[in-house]
This record gives structure tokens, C-alpha cells and sequence, in this order.
């Protein structure tokens, strides 16, 4: 065991606070709320101190009135191969990890804004506790009931995503938003049928034959900045794609979400519901964007959401 110190300024009170933690596992001695939430993260951990001092943080809110549109900007490219791998509840989320094994089938993303070439390693979902709100990146002002992130690490450079993360050019996250509707995608399907075996912190799930590519929306629009992880610790190495028209989920496979917890069997603590971070300050960084708004009169970001398949949500997306 090791003696955890921690100094908070909290309203203006600076508070010792004194945690048995067992070493190995401190850590993962983070969450979505409270005194281990978002706003002190940076101060858990040094090796976390971005994720209060960093000037380009993730998640942002993509207010369509600043996006740069970029005509050097190409379409994204996604392979199409399926991938095995393994969904786990780790407490902060539910994650899919691809089978990393040189040999094993890999999905590589290229072209887009990115100048590497960058192979699959995880997809993260991250939800809320209402429709009202879930989803981590938002679109002027307006939060979704959930997100999907698939994050892939620089394959030209790097062996995996563990040492990609901390270095240069390191991380491409793709977010998918999600919005509430009748019918799913079914790779979204697959991938939530897996929930109710990984309720507990630390269950796992083998998840064959899934297709990234497929999961994705039918659009080749998108807004690109460069941005961080989400979670500690926060590092500036993440370029960002958020697709420009949401996938959906229906209430039957949110409700399978939120039955997730966030402890183990024998000590369940709360629901898993509601791991988002606060969208972040952008401090004057480019949001490109391939949409041409003069041309697609139809496309333009701001008709995102007014899509009639596409409501908006009007959650607070600060609330936790
Ligand atoms: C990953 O893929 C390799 C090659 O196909 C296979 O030998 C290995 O058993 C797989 N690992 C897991 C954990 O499924
Ligand atoms: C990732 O790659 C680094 C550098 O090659 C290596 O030291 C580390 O053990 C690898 N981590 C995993 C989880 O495979």
C-alpha cells in the first residue's frame, strides 16, 4: 500500500486529502465525477498534469459557424477487413481491443487529413444516464446520447498503441455520434450484443468478425482537429475526425448500456452511465472541415442536426 497525497484547491479551500491506494492499481483511480472527476485529473497524477494545463485538449464542441473549410482535406480511408478482439468493462468504459498479433487481421485507416498510416487497436463507448446527454464531442452546443470512438495508433512509426500514445502524430480517434432511432447499424448491434456478459468491472467478451468500416455512417464529411485522450492522461497526440452525420441507437440497446456498473460483481458500486468528459477550450485551434459549405447548400454542417432523422438533444453536456 502506498500513501496517496492530494493538495485540491476546492472553492478556494485547499484540502489535504490522504488515500490508502494499493500500488499497481492507482492508476485507474480515476472517474467521471466527484474529486477523482475531469476537473482533477491533472492533479492525481503528475504524469496526468495535461489534462488540467494542456492548450489542446479533447473533447471539443464543433460550433459550425468557425469551421475552416480545407478543399486539400481527401476522404477518409478505412479497410474493410473484419477484426477479432475483446470487449471489456474496465470500469471507466466499455472498450473493444483488437487481437494486436502481427499475424491477426488488422484494420488500417489512411488518406483523410492524416499523413500516416494508422492500424485499429481500440473502440471505446461512451453514453449517458438520459437521451439528454453522453456523447463527448458536441455540435453547436447540442449533445448526443452516446458516442463511439475508434482509435487507431501510428503503425509507420510505432508497435503499438501504448507507446503510440505518448508521442508525436501518435493517435487518430474517429467519434461517431449517436442519436436515438428505430433501427440500428449492425455492427453496432454486434457489438452491443456482447453487454450483458461484461456488467462488472473486469468481465470480458470475445468479439469476432467485426467491421469498423461498416459501423461508420454513410457520409464522407468530416471535421478534423488536432486533440488528446479523452481520459488520463490527456495526451496531445490524438487527430481527431468527427463524422458529419450521427449512427443510431435504439432505446432497447441504451437501456443494455446503462445496466453496465463500475465496480466488480461482489461490489458493483454505481452505474457505468455517464463517462464523458467536458468539452474542452479550443484556444484558437483550426476546426477543418471538407464540407464545402458554398457548394453543398444541403450538406452544411449546421443541417446536421436538423436532418429529420436527426434530433437534437438540449442536455447540458457539463452535467455529470
Ligand atoms: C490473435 O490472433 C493470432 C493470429 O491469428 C492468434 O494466434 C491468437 O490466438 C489471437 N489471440 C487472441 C487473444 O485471440
Ligand atoms: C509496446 O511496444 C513497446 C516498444 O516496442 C514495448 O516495450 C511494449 O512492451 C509494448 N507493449 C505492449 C502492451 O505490447
Amino acid at each position: 500500500m502506498a500513501v496517496l497525497s492530494l493538495l485540491l484547491a476546492v472553492q478556494g479551500v485547499l484540502i489535504l486529502l490522504q488515500f490508502q491506494v494499493s500500488l499497481g492499481s492507482w492508476e485507474e483511480w480515476w472517474t467521471y465525477d466527484g474529486i477523482s472527476g475531469p476537473n482533477y485529473w491533472g492533479l492525481l497524477n503528475p504524469e496526468w498534469s495535461l489534462c488540467n494545463m494542456g492548450h489542446r485538449q479533447s473533447p471539443v464542441d464543433i460550433d459550425p459557424s468557425k469551421l475552416l473549410f480545407d478543399p486539400h482535406l481527401r476522404p477518409l480511408h478505412v479497410e474493410k477487413e473484419r477484426i477479432n478482439g475483446i470487449i471489456t468493462n474496465t470500469g471507466h468504459g466499455i472498450v473493444f481491443k483488437a487481437n494486436s498479433s502481427t499475424k491477426a487481421s488488422a484494420v488500417h485507416i489512411n488518406s483523410g487529413p492524416l499523413s500516416y498510416d494508422y492500424r485499429v487497436a481500440e473502440v471505446h463507448l461512451h453514453f449517458g444516464s438520459t437521451e439528454k446527454f453522453g456523447s463527448e464531442h458536441t455540435v453547436a452546443g447540442q449533445t448526443f446520447p452516446a458516442e463511439v470512438q475508434i482509435l487507431g495508433y501510428n503503425a509507420d512509426l510505432y508497435k503499438n498503441i501504448s507507446e503510440a500514445v505518448t508521442k508525436s502524430q501518435g493517435i487518430v480517434g474517429i467519434a461517431l455520434l449517436i442519436q436515438m432511432g428505430v433501427e440500428t447499424n449492425l455492427e453496432f448491434r454486434l457489438l452491443t450484443s456482447q453487454l450483458n456478459k461484461v456488467l462488472y468491472k473486469g468481465q470480458q467478451a470475445v468479439l469476432n468478425s467485426f467491421s469498423v468500416r461498416e459501423l461508420l455512417p454513410d457520409t464522407h464529411f468530416y471535421t478534423t482537429y488536432e486533440g488528446s485522450l479523452t481520459m488520463p492522461g490527456c495526451h496531445e497526440t490524438v487527430t481527431w475526425l468527427v463524422m458529419n452525420k450521427p449512427i443510431y441507437i435504439t432505446k432497447q440497446q441504451l437501456y443494455a448500456l446503462k445496466q453496465s456498473m463500475q465496480g466488480e460483481r461482489d461490489n458493483p458500486k454505481a452505474p457505468l452511465v455517464n463517462n464523458f468528459r467536458p468539452t474542452q477550450a479550443t484556444h484558437h485551434r483550426l476546426l477543418r472541415t471538407n464540407i464545402d459549405f458554398n457548394r453543398h447548400k444541403n450538406q452544411q454542417c449546421p443541417t446536421m442536426y436538423k436532418n429529420m432523422f436527426y434530433k437534437a438533444n438540449t442536455g447540458n453536456p457539463g452535467l455529470q
